[in-house]
């Protein structure tokens, strides 16, 4: 019985080696140059073996969700309960962690009976700011060997638009219960005073949430600005951090920390998440997305969000000491699992979000973008995007005014799958690359609002079993592709032939013949069989493979020797991502149709040297695969063999060291060029003529592919 081989396509991947590295960095140690990561905790976090080590292991920084407030220590009048905070405290002196004190005075989750007297009228303020002094001196006192900083006041501005007051001025105040009692902001004055007092050591913060929105950020700035020049002791802003995938924007965050930079020395991002809906803040109503899928778009924007966000926070580092992620995983997340916020998802694994932030690559921070862009070689006539710098940045462009989002998969620096666009004031959308990518063809579609569009700028070019958009940065050695006015071209026919393989029916292939193929009648050509890689067709190599171009080119040079190359559809796209196929059918079937329906067929109606010596087969990535299995399986048919970024053959393999003139493997330097090296090296051992080929600087794309063509073409036949 014939072995069945299955696979899934990612284990395929996996094999040929198109995957990430790994970095085993905890995020504390990623980011100890800039500034300490914090998490908030609840009582099982510290408790539980694997969510205690997890603690340690990550942050440097801690905050008690809820059990530092108020009302949790302190919920009547003369009754203390501190056997929770305690825990805390005892964790993070036991660890060696500094301790975020969260949050002194706050209206909500407050100590309410400070408020009222014994009848439930609201006392006078003095009785008010007595009972704060007592509570901040007796809490502060409890945990100042531990607690670094205190939140002194959460959240006392108000949100929206502006709020005049009698006398036409914005009213920027929360009209929280302090604020009925005092009718201006000495409460908050007050509440920094008793905390100095407590300990002139800590520093103390200001907290609130909505601190990007330019309204609320500069009600906080005047604020605190005015306070400080009053004398009050503030050290620091706390910028609460609840975002969400679509906002702010990191010119937003750039700007609110560069203004609190202005007026104080210590920024905390206090809170951190990021939710998968529109909703942001601090509010204690909010959806939680219960029943909600999410999908791989908002997992790809939520890492843009938090890229931007660390990649502020880096550039401020000299104010910034600490960001600290509200909760320590999605099941801890006050907002609910289903709003997706944190680097560790409900099992406490890390997210590829984890990565994105612990693996930045620092250059982007403060990218220098040169603004020579050009478009595209594969942009359609009139079209001005994508477009390309000379540095290889990439830049996409794209109207969608009614858009609530815009993604090209093109991009991958730092971990992330694509570039996200930004909404331009005349409504279109726009991005660049974070980094400069690779020279030579990428694929790309672009996502709008979660559809997978072809990006209109560009031409279209199968791949990932569908019509894809294109760009292509300009390789240095692009010569050997460009397409030379001075010298004859080939041709390239599309051809229809009878198949009985899978019912009958006609099946195609593209077949390029030289320069003067119809002028010289008498002269018979080798062929080379080629075949593109999964997602792809027969149209893939002489578009943008530019396997005729470089034919021609080769050919017009002296380089290579004249021959056909005939390029047809290698059946790998019944073979779906994720889902188990049988690779022994997938060969099994193209083999006939290719050794015993094309090549006779070939042989028949083209002007070839019909022997084995004179056809090669050759293909790129799964191409590569069919080219191993089918060379082997049938040894009586070709006589050279190629495989590009796609395996590689063992000398044990071939059976008779006779059957094969020559074997050509490659890949790109960025694939697994070891791999490649030492087969061919085995191979040479073993008595074989193989050679060896790494494109460099180039990983599974079609510059590596290309550049193999060109090299192995040159070999072949001679
Ligand atoms: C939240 C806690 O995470 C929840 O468990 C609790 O039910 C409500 O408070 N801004 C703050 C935090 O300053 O204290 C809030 O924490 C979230 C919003």
């Amino acid at each position: 019985m014939r072995k069945i081989q299955l696979l899934t396509v990612c284990a395929w991947f996996a094999l040929t080696g198109v995957y990430a590295q790994n970095n085993e960095k905890s995020l504390k140690e990623a980011y100890s140059d800039y500034f300490m990561i914090g998490v908030a905790v609840n009582q099982r976090n510290i408790s539980d073996a694997d969510q205690s080590s997890l603690v340690k292991k990550e942050f440097s920084s801690m905050t008690a969700e809820n059990d530092m407030k108020p009302v949790s220590v302190h919920p009547e009048e003369g009754k203390w309960t501190w056997e929770k905070a305690d825990r805390i405290a005892d964790f993070c002196r036991q660890n060696g962690i500094k301790l975020r004190g969260h949050t002194l005075m706050w209206h909500s989750q407050m100590c309410d009976w400070m408020f009222y007297d014994k009848n439930h009228n609201l006392v006078k303020k003095e009785v008010l700011f007595e009972r704060m002094r007592e509570h901040i001196h007796t809490v502060i006192n409890r945990y100042k060997d531990v607690v670094y900083c205190w939140d002194v006041f959460n959240e006392c501005i108000a949100d929206g638009g502006r709020r005049p007051n009698s006398e036409g001025k914005d009213q920027p105040l929360r009209e929280s219960t302090f604020y009925k009692i005092c009718g201006n902001d000495e409460f908050i004055r007050k509440a920094f005073q008793f905390a100095r007092e407590a300990d002139p050591k800590a520093l103390l913060f200001y907290n609130d949430y909505n601190e990007c929105d330019p309204v609320k950020r500069d009600r906080i700035y005047e604020m605190v600005k005015e306070m400080k020049d009053a004398g009050v002791p503030i050290d620091g802003i706390g910028m609460q951090g609840h975002y969400n995938i679509y906002g702010p924007s990191e010119e937003d965050i750039e700007a609110a920390v560069s203004k609190y930079a202005e007026i104080v020395d210590h920024i905390h991002v206090t809170e951190l998440d990021i939710r998968v809906n529109q909703e942001m803040g601090g509010q204690l109503r909010f959806s939680r997305n219960e029943g909600v899928q999410v999908t791989n778009d908002q997992k790809l924007l939520q890492e843009a969000q938090y890229a931007a966000v660390f990649r502020v926070m880096r550039r401020h580092a000299d104010k910034v000491d600490c960001v600290t992620f509200w909760n320590l995983s999605d099941r801890d997340s006050w907002l609910g699992a289903n709003n997706y916020p944190l680097p560790f998802d409900k099992d406490y694994k890390p997210k590829n979000v984890y990565r994105v932030i612990r693996d930045f690559i620092p250059s982007t921070d403060n990218p220098d973008i040169k603004e020579d862009f050009k478009p595209s070689a594969t942009c359609q006539p009139r079209q001005e995007y994508p477009q390309v710098n000379s540095q290889g940045y990439v830049r996409f462009r794209i109207t969608a005014p009614s858009a609530r989002y815009v993604i090209a998969s093109a991009g991958h620096g730092g971990g992330m799958g694509g570039t996200v666009l930004k909404k331009q004031k005349d409504g279109s959308w726009m991005g660049t690359t974070l980094l400069p990518e690779d020279e030579g063809f990428h694929y790309y579609t672009l996502s709008i609002d979660g559809v997978q569009v072809i990006d209109p700028g560009t031409n279209s070019y199968y791949g990932g079993g569908r019509w894809m958009s294109g760009v292509e940065v300009p390789a240095h050695d692009d010569a050997f592709y460009a397409e030379r006015t001075d010298i004859e071209h080939g041709n390239v026919q599309k051809i229809l032939f009878p198949s009985k393989v899978n019912g009958d029916q006609l099946r195609v292939a593209y077949v390029y013949t030289p320069a003067g193929y119809d002028k010289k009648q008498k002269q018979r050509y080798p062929v080379l069989y080629l075949q593109h890689g999964w997602g792809e067709n027969e149209t893939t190599w002489p578009v943008q493979g530019k396997a005729n171009i470089i034919m021609d080119n080769l050919i017009a040079d002296g380089k290579a020797l004249p021959f056909i190359v005939v390029m047809t559809y290698g059946m790998t796209n019944d073979i779906v991502f994720g889902r188990p196929f049988d690779r022994g059918k997938v060969a099994e079937d193209f083999q006939k149709v290719l050794v015993d329906e094309l090549v006779p067929y070939i042989d028949s109606h083209f002007r070839t040297m019909a022997d084995k010596k004179n056809r090669a087969m050759a293909g790129l990535s799964m191409g590569g695969m069919e080219t191993h299995a089918i060379t082997l399986a049938r040894p009586e048919v070709f006589g050279h063999y190629g495989i590009l970024s796609g395996g590689i053959y063992t000398p044990e393999e071939i059976k008779d060291k006779n059957q094969v003139d020559y074997i050509f493997i490659s890949c790109g330097s960025k694939e697994w060029p070891d791999r490649v090296l030492k087969a061919v090296s085995d191979l040479k051992s073993a008595g074989f003529n193989a050679e060896s080929y790494v494109s460099e600087g180039t990983a599974h794309e079609f510059l590596t592919w290309r550049r193999s063509l060109y090299v192995m073409a040159q070999k072949l036949f001679k």
